[in-house]
């Protein structure tokens, strides 16, 4: 990492020492520890020592997966996404994760076969999940929701991306990639480009950054046209918080940066071809803007992309977003056990042995890992 600032640099407040943003709906959120299992609805109120210790686990897995293959023996875990998508990658990651641990899949995959679509509660039909399965994994489109669901539900519930703000695993995914990279998340920095306003997992991972000692974020931010119509845009430090300092293009703030993290210019926030290429083009990462930098900066991308991140990048040394999305998998292991309150084989063991599963764990020695 370069450890240089910039003269720019210097006059940043660090993200640890700004004042988080308040709540979107101002309501108190729902205390993530309860009846003995852990919800993860928001990275808002974890520690740093949380985070470590979630991609402890992470590595941990990584380095030993048989390790780990019987952890959620016997459990269920159902995916809900309400959110209407052709997108899968969370929900795939977190199906394969859960896999991978032993415990068993409920996929409600398409709402539209459920009584949603007859305009039955997404709460309501949750609550059902509920009864059955140990843990729920939600996505949906509408802020808050997901903290809804978590307060009507008695097992745990894991945000897999919610409205406009909120996408926890995915960021904790986005931390678990840098601090592989550069060995640690203290001093980072990092710069989002393609429209924050717009992605939950570019804030999301503002929040999770601000756990960190002396992170500076640069942003290039794209503003939609009906945003941009409005008489008074809101501003991008009432929606990232103090400390993020904003350029007109990619190119501005590439020499002050570790991290070039990527979100989709959203084309459906544009009126036409025009608007949007002209956004576009402040965001475009590409091998022109690359060629000639130095090849240690890093570029992320939570998927899918657009036009910002074309292909051309895929076969160069910058390319870290594949090895992110391929995180996802260890790093959503590391959430269920979690949220479950389950470690290695120590509880495995005992369950199958319960269930009269025919489970042999290899005889490891296993330590449990202190959440
Ligand atoms: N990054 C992410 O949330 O991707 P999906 O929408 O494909 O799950």
């Amino acid at each position: 990492m370069n450890q240089k600032t910039s003269p720019s640099a210097q006059k940043f407040v660090s993200m640890s020492q700004c004042n988080r943003p308040p709540p979107v709906d101002g309501r108190p959120r729902t205390p993530s520890l309860r009846a003995g299992h852990q919800n993860l609805v928001s990275l808002d109120d974890w520690s740093r020592g949380d985070i470590e210790n979630l991609l402890d686990v992470t590595e941990d897995i990584r380095m030993h997966p048989s390790e780990f293959a019987y952890s959620l023996a016997g459990a269920l875990v159902c995916t809900a996404f309400f959110e209407p998508s052709t997108r899968t990658r969370t929900r795939l990651s977190f199906e394969a994760a859960a896999h991978r641990l032993g415990a068993k899949v409920l996929s409600m995959g398409d709402m539209q076969s459920t009584r949603i679509g007859l305009g039955e509660s997404a709460p309501d039909t949750l609550r059902m999940a509920g009864y059955y399965a140990d843990i729920v994994v939600a996505r949906h489109s509408q802020d808050g929701m997901v903290e809804q669901m978590a307060r009507a539900l008695d097992v745990p519930v894991v945000n897999a991306g919610e409205g406009l703000h909120h996408h926890p695993t995915q960021t904790l995914i986005d931390l678990f990639t840098m601090r592989k990279h550069f060995g640690t998340l203290d001093g980072l920095r990092v710069g989002i480009s393609g429209g924050l306003r717009y992605s939950r997992a570019a804030k999301s991972l503002l929040a999770g950054l601000r756990a960190f000692r002396d992170v500076r974020v640069h942003v290039v931010d794209a503003v939609g046209d009906v945003d941009a119509a409005r008489q008074e845009c809101v501003p991008l430090t009432q929606i990232a918080g103090a400390g993020v300092q904003e350029h007109a293009s990619v190119a501005d703030m590439l020499g002050q940066i570790d991290v070039l993290y990527a979100v989709r210019v959203q084309r459906e926030q544009y009126r036409d071809a025009a608007s949007y290429e002209s956004q576009l083009a402040r965001c475009r990462v590409d091998l022109c803007l690359l060629q000639g930098l130095r090849s240690d900066i890093v570029v992320m991308h939570c998927l899918p992309r657009g036009g910002e991140l074309p292909q051309e990048v895929d076969d160069t040394p910058f390319n870290h977003y594949f090895r992110q999305a391929a995180n996802g998998v260890a790093v959503r292991m590391a959430v269920l056990q979690r949220c479950l309150g389950r470690f290695r084989l120590t509880t495995a063991v005992p369950m199958a042995e319960s269930l009269r599963l025919d489970i042999r764990p290899a005889p490891f020695i296993t330590t449990s890992v202190a959440w």
